[in-house]
């Protein structure tokens, strides 16, 4: 624009101040032609402007884009974020609740797990003496759940791990000592003991709490030149799990 204006005015001049002849002089033909490379010029000049106009809010628009993408990306890797963590929580929750499943059926089994018994020595008369340590087979078999208890070598096996409780009772004559051990495996825990005397006759018993492995043995030792009195039931081993370890 303003070498438009500068232009006009120099023509101007041109036009009103020189005459034919002057060397300042210019012809309306020639006038003519520089106006219209002036117009030319301007045309392109506003042309340029525009393209110019065009491409710096192209500019912007890409600015614009760009912003959007780097946007929409931070709020993709935000929403990856909290997917993980809502991921992450949901596996906690699926092993805690396995973990509880698994708890419910180890409390379920233990609990179905029963194991109780009681046996009578059984037979008629005295049993015993021997000469040596007798494990006392009780042949009468009361209760067995579990078992657990063998009415043939009178010895108890434990199923499971856990405490277990047990029971021996005798009945004896007075003629004989009545000495019984409860052993675990070939361990002797307690006994219960009579001696000999005048009296007609005894009655004795003991227990014993024991923890148990898998497999671990229980049973009744009558003690060398000891008896018991097998009819009627008088004479019991009994035995139970209380709870498992
Ligand atoms: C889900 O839990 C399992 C077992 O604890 C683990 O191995 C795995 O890496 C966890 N996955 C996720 C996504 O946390
Ligand atoms: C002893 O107990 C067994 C088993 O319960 C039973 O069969 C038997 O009749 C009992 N004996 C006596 C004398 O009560």
């Amino acid at each position: 624009m303003i070498v438009s204006i500068c232009l006009l005015v120099f023509f101007g001049c041109g036009l009103n101040f020189a005459q034919p002849g002057d060397e300042s002089y210019v012809s309306k033909t020639e006038f003519d032609a520089l106006k219209e490379k002036l117009e030319n010029l301007e045309t392109k000049l506003r042309d340029t402007e525009i393209r110019q106009i065009n491409s710096d809010s192209q500019i912007a628009e890409l600015k614009n884009q760009g912003k959007l993408i780097i946007d929409s990306e931070t709020k993709q890797k935000e929403t990856e974020t909290r997917l993980q963590h809502s991921e992450t929580r949901l596996n906690n929750s699926e092993n805690r609740l396995r973990k509880s499943e698994n708890q419910i059926m180890d409390l379920i089994n233990k609990e179905r797990t029963k194991v109780m018994f009681s046996a009578a020595a059984g037979g008629s008369g005295n049993i015993g003496p021997f000469n040596t340590d007798t494990t006392l087979i009780y042949r009468a078999v009361i209760t067995n759940i579990g078992g657990a208890y063998s009415q043939y070598t009178g010895i108890f096996t434990a199923p499971v791990a856990g405490v277990y409780y047990f029971t021996f009772y005798h009945h004896a004559g007075g003629e004989h000592r009545a000495i019984l051990n409860l052993y675990k495996n070939n361990q002797f825990i307690v006994r219960v003991a009579d001696h000999p005397s005048n009296d007609h006759a005894d009655n004795g018993g003991n227990a014993a709490f024991l923890q148990l492995q898998q497999g671990d043995q229980v049973y009744v030792l009558l003690a060398y030149n000891s008896h018991v009195w097998g009819t009627g039931n008088v004479t019991t081993f009994s035995g139970f799990l209380v709870s498992q370890i």
